[in-house]
C-alpha cells in the first residue's frame, strides 16, 4: 500500500496498459514530460505485477485486451489500491460499458480514435483531482491526529483536576474525623460501605460518585457545632440537640453552591432522615428521602455500632447486621436493608479492616514526613 506522501510525489508515475504496442507508443510519446514517469505494459496480468512492485499515480488502460479484460483489471486493481485513478480507453462506443467503468471507480472513459490533447487533459485532470483528494485526506488525518492528541491531553487534565478534588475532599473529611477523635476514618469507611451497598442495589456511574462524595462529607455541617456540644461525653440537653440537628442543613448550605458537589449535598441534607419519618431536619418519609441518603443511613449505623465509643467497645459485625435487620421498615428502607443483608457480615469486616489499614499507613507516612 502506498503512503500518502508517495502518492502525491513528483514525477507522477503513469502505467499505460494496452495490448497494441503502437497505441502504447503513441500514448507514451504524447505524454512525454519531465513531470511524468511512464511505464508500458502489454496486458493486465503484467500490469498487476508491475503495480505490486512499484507505486503508480495513474493507470491508463485499454478496455479490450486478451486475457484479463479491462473491466476485470479495473476491478482487481481497485481492490488492491482504491485510491489510484484509472482512465480507460476503448474502441467500443458502448454507453453501458462506460457507465460500468465509472461505477467500478474509473475516473474517465475515452473512446478510440482518441484526441491526444483530450488524453493529456484527462491525465492532468485525473492527477490534479487525485492530488487534491490525497492532500485533503492527509489534512483530515492530521486533524484527526490533533483531535486525538488534544482529547488525550484534555482527559489527562480532567483526571488531574478530578484527583485534586478527591484529595481535597478526603483532606476535609479527615479533618472532620480528626475533630471527633473516636470516629477516625469514619468518613472513609462509610464511603466504602455506601459504595459497596449501592453497587449491590445496581447503582453505577455518576450515582456512585455522588453517593461517595455525600458519604465522605455527610458531617461537614458539624463545622458549625461547637466543641462543647460535639465532644460532650454525656447526653445532650434539648438545646444542644437543636444545635446538633442543624448540621445536615449547614452541610447542605456549604456544598450545594459548589456545582460538582450539588448532588452530594442532597444526600448530606437527608442523611439523618428515617424511613418512618421520625428523622431530621425535614422529617422526610419513605421514598421522599433520596436513595443515596437511605443507603447512607444503613452504613452509618453499621459503622457507629462497629466502632469503639468512650462508653463501650465496638460491637461485632454480626450484631450490627442483626440490628439493621431489626430496624428495617422503621429507621431504614426495607429494600436497602434486603440488599445489605444479602452481603455477608464478613464482607463489611473486610472493608472496615482495609480502610483502617490504609488510614494507619497514611498516618504513619505523615509522621515520617514530619521527621
Ligand atoms: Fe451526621
Amino acid at each position: 500500500m502506498r503512503t500518502m506522501l508517495e502518492a502525491v510525489s513528483t514525477p507522477a508515475r503513469i502505467l499505460i496498459v494496452d495490448d497494441e504496442e503502437e497505441i502504447r507508443d503513441v500514448l507514451m510519446t504524447s505524454l512525454e514530460d519531465p513531470a511524468f514517469e511512464l511505464t508500458g505494459s502489454s496486458n493486465a496480468m503484467d500490469a498487476l505485477d508491475k503495480m505490486r512492485d512499484a507505486r503508480f499515480s495513474l493507470v491508463i488502460s485499454d478496455l479490450r485486451m486478451p486475457g484479463l479484460s479491462g473491466l476485470d483489471f479495473l476491478r482487481t486493481l481497485k481492490e488492491c489500491d482504491p485510491d489510484v485513478p484509472v482512465i480507460l480507453i476503448t474502441g467500443v462506443r458502448d454507453l453501458e460499458t462506460a457507465v460500468e467503468t465509472l461505477r467500478l471507480g474509473a475516473c474517465d472513459y475515452i473512446t478510440k480514435p482518441f484526441d491526444l490533447f483530450a488524453i493529456r487533459r484527462s491525465v492532468e485532470n485525473a492527477l490534479e483531482r487525485s492530488r487534491l483528494a490525497l492532500e485533503n485526506r492527509c489534512y483530515q488525518m492530521e486533524l484527526e491526529r490533533l483531535v486525538r492528541e488534544r482529547t488525550l491531553e484534555l482527559h489527562g487534565a480532567l483526571k488531574e483536576i478530578e484527583e485534586g478534588y478527591r484529595f481535597t475532599l478526603e483532606a476535609l473529611a479527615a479533618a472532620l474525623d480528626a475533630r471527633e477523635h473516636e470516629t477516625r476514618a469514619h468518613s472513609q469507611r462509610v464511603r466504602e460501605y455506601a459504595s459497596r451497598l449501592a453497587r449491590q442495589l445496581g447503582l453505577a456511574g455518576d450515582d456512585l460518585i455522588h453517593l461517595g462524595r455525600g458519604a465522605l462529607l455527610h458531617d461537614v455541617g458539624k463545622i458549625g457545632v461547637p466543641d462543647s456540644i460535639l465532644l460532650k461525653p454525656g447526653k445532650l440537653t434539648p438545646d444542644e440537640w437543636v444545635h446538633m440537628k442543624r448540621h445536615p442543613q449547614v452541610g447542605y448550605d456549604i456544598l450545594q453552591s459548589i456545582r460538582f458537589l450539588a448532588p452530594a449535598a442532597k444526600i448530606v441534607l437527608a442523611h439523618q432522615e428515617r424511613w418512618d419519618g421520625t428523622g431530621y431536619p425535614n422529617c422526610l418519609h419513605g421514598d421522599e428521602i433520596p436513595l443515596g441518603a437511605r443507603i447512607f443511613a444503613v452504613v452509618d449505623t453499621l459503622d457507629a455500632m462497629t466502632s469503639d465509643r468512650p462508653y463501650r467497645k465496638a460491637l461485632s459485625f454480626q450484631t450490627a447486621w442483626e440490628e439493621v435487620y431489626r430496624c428495617s421498615g422503621s429507621q431504614f428502607d426495607p429494600d436497602v436493608v434486603e440488599a445489605f443483608l444479602n452481603i455477608e457480615p464478613g464482607v463489611w469486616k473486610e472493608i472496615h479492616d482495609l480502610v483502617n489499614c490504609r488510614h494507619q499507613a497514611s498516618e504513619a507516612g505523615d509522621v515520617l514526613c514530619q521527621r
